[in-house]
């Protein structure tokens, strides 16, 4: 596999994302296998953005491969003060083996991997979080087998959740249907790059406006937050806007009848999804959590397993 960082599921063929879930599934099974595999590497951890699951996971991950993590709030290092993310790039490229980032702007991970000459992988933006969808449809791929032909539903706002799940559909071979209301649709270049793949893979990618619509005999149903990290003054309008938004047990009853329930978390309940859906049977939501250690560790290995130290 031939990549330098892992910005979006798109820059991957549909082979190479099944190649990881196959590590990941090895590593998850078999971790002192790999307890060596990145001896003696770093990883730099810069976040701008509140985390529990990705600064954990990825920490973990880098100790249970043999290597160590540094966590760089952005508030704290001199890219908060305003030096250049091409320096940070470059300077921290001097130090340690691969960068994980969570911006706002995607540019600053886009820069920061066009600049760094190790691997940087996108701990997620405004646009994207690539790692959560990509364990999420690993999570599935557990659940079920393969996931071919197979329908995923995605219910509320059109955000960086929405847009990597739209890109990873096609790759693993699910048909996505997601629903927005009007004002909350997804990036409308993100469709049209996601609805290219599907139709080079045969797949579909469905954007409407109808919860009913899109949920119908879907596999997997998944929401995320009306309000994500830095909307947090647009919470009260967007709390008006997606009253009725709500993924409840009416919802999950017009899905298959072995259908997953999935979030990225954190989640608030009552909100975006009723307490009888996300602490029901149906959902996975701790597998998903659980899993983006070991995703995040095939990734880390893939992309880092060559450097000479
Ligand atoms: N799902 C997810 O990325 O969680 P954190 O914001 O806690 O990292
Ligand atoms: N859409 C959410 C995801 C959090 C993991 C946010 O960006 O805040």
């Amino acid at each position: 596999m031939q990549h330098k960082d892992f910005i979006e599921i798109h820059d991957y063929s549909a082979t190479e994302v099944m190649q990881l879930f196959e590590l990941a599934k090895d590593m998850k099974a078999s971790p002192q296998k790999y307890r060596e595999a990145l001896k003696g590497q770093t990883l730099a951890m810069i976040f701008e953005k509140s985390s529990t699951r990705t600064r954990v996971s990825f920490e973990v991950g880098m100790y249970q491969l043999g290597g160590h993590a540094l966590f760089l709030s952005a508030r704290d290092i001199q890219l908060g003060r305003g030096e250049p993310i091409v320096d940070t790039a470059r300077v921290l490229s001097r130090y340690v083996d691969g960068i994980m980032a969570r911006t706002f702007a995607h540019k600053t991970v886009t820069d920061l991997a066009d600049f760094a000459t190790v691997p940087v992988i996108n701990g997620l933006t405004d646009l994207s979080h690539p790692c959560q969808a990509m364990t999420d449809y690993f999570t599935a791929w557990e659940k079920f087998g393969s996931l071919k032909g197979r329908r995923i539903a995605y219910i509320g706002d059109g955000n960086n959740m929405a847009h990597s799940l739209m890109f990873g559909a096609s790759k693993v071979g699910m048909t996505i249907a997601v629903a927005t209301p009007g004002a909350y649709a997804p990036e409308p270049t993100v469709v049209g790059e996601a609805q290219a793949d599907a139709d080079a893979a045969g797949t579909k990618v469905i954007v409407t406006r109808s919860i009913d619509e899109a949920v119908k005999d879907a596999d997997i149903v998944e929401t995320d937050v009306w309000a994500s990290m830095g909307q947090e003054g647009e919470a009260d309008k967007r709390r008006r806007d997606f009253s009725g938004w709500i993924v409840d047990k009416r919802v999950m009853s017009l899905a298959s009848r072995e259908a997953i329930f999935m979030h990225c978390l954190p989640a608030h309940r009552g909100e975006e999804v009723a307490s009888e859906v996300i602490d029901s049977e149906q959902s996975v939501i701790f597998d998903e959590a659980e899993n983006r250690l070991h995703i995040q560790k095939a990734i880390m290995y893939t992309l880092m397993k060559d450097r000479k130290r």
